[in-house]
């Protein structure tokens, strides 16, 4: 009989939007993986593909032993509700076992959640990502990796299941600096085109063709080509949600003041984010901030009820 252990298995928890289709590379590469999402619909797909159900964060990084545990959900107070509640994580991982945290949170929680589980007798890397959903089916994602280099070494050739590049910034915390500076351009980016088209609009031009020739010229972003479909269709399937993206500004603005570096520019951006979310959108796909700035803008040019006054400029 062969007394050799066989490797534990990878544990994955959080299915959502980004986490089931990194899952599903980790399982497609040939990983063994126990996965636990709060629905569990959710994981049905990877489920019937050969990943084992664990009913809760605990039971999952217990299969994983002293092995990765990789979570992947909404934001920080997600992060330490699956790794540090009664059913979490760092309840049932065994001494030794590293804790991948892809989701995106501040720097200073990144860090007090990597201290929390050191003092466990666990290893902590935080690895946000850059990219869409269709960027991770396709194994296209960016690491931005923080901690320590051992660490790093161990999660590596998994993360390269899904990702074409990591870069490892430095200890806990400057990954998810980075992750934010990333979307610090990339969500305001978005606002500012969704006005761009709007104003192109209000001015007479035709939607598909302002937004093919932005694309065509200086305008052009990889974000506005992501959001081409979304912007001329006037429908936005959540790849990222709204509420995920005001939820990335509210971070930069809170690391922006801890460092005392400006950041007007995506205050603004948040606060459109804001008048989008109350009008109903914080599901759909951040696109869908242009239907905000649409509603404002048709408001603004409407005549005022009484007095006379135009109604104040939109956003
Ligand atoms: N979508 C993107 O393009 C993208 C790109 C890069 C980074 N990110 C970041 O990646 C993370 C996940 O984003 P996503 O787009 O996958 O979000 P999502 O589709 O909304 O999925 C969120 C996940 O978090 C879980 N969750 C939320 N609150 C929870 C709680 N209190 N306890 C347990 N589980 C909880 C959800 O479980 P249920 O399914 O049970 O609700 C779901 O698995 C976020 O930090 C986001 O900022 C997203």
């Amino acid at each position: 009989m062969d007394a050799t252990p066989l490797p534990s298995p990878a544990a994955f928890v959080g299915l959502g939007t980004m986490g089931g289709p990194i899952a599903a590379r980790l399982l497609g590469a040939g990983h063994r993986l126990v996965v636990h999402n709060r629905d569990r619909a959710k994981a049905s797909a990877l489920l019937s593909a050969g990943a084992a159900w664990a009913d809760s964060p605990r039971e999952a990084a217990r299969a994983a032993g002293d092995g990765l545990v990789f979570v992947m959900v909404s934001d920080g107070r997600a992060v330490r509700s699956v790794v540090f509640g009664r059913r979490g994580v760092a309840a049932g991982a065994r001494a030794g076992a590293l804790v991948v945290n892809l989701s995106t949170i501040a720097p200073d929680e990144s860090r007090a959640i990597g201290d929390r589980l050191r003092a466990k007798g666990l290893h902590y890397l935080e690895a946000p990502v850059g990219g869409s959903q269709e960027a991770a089916r396709q194994g296209q994602l960016a690491v931005y990796a923080g901690g320590d280099p051992a660490d790093l070494a161990r999660a590596q050739p998994l993360l390269e299941k899904f990702a074409s590049r990591v870069d490892l910034l430095g200890g806990v915390g400057l990954g998810s600096a980075m992750k934010l500076v990333n979307n610090l351009v990339t969500v305001t980016t978005v606002m500012l085109d969704a006005e761009a088209i709007a104003l192109a609009e209000a001015m007479g031009l035709e939607r598909e063709r302002a937004v093919d020739l932005l694309l065509a010229g200086g305008g052009q972003s990889r974000m506005l080509a992501n959001k081409r479909d979304a912007f001329v269709r006037r429908e936005y399937p959540a790849q990222f949600k709204l509420s995920l993206a005001h939820k990335d500004l509210g971070l930069v603005a809170r690391a922006a003041r801890e460092v005392g570096a400006p950041v007007r520019l995506s205050r603004e951006a948040r606060r459109l984010a804001e008048q989008a979310i109350d009008d109903g959108l914080a599901e759909q796909d951040f696109a869908a901030v242009y239907e905000a700035v649409r509603r404002r803008r048709d408001g603004a040019a409407a005549p005022a009820a009484s007095g006379g006054a135009a109604a104040p400029p939109g956003p």
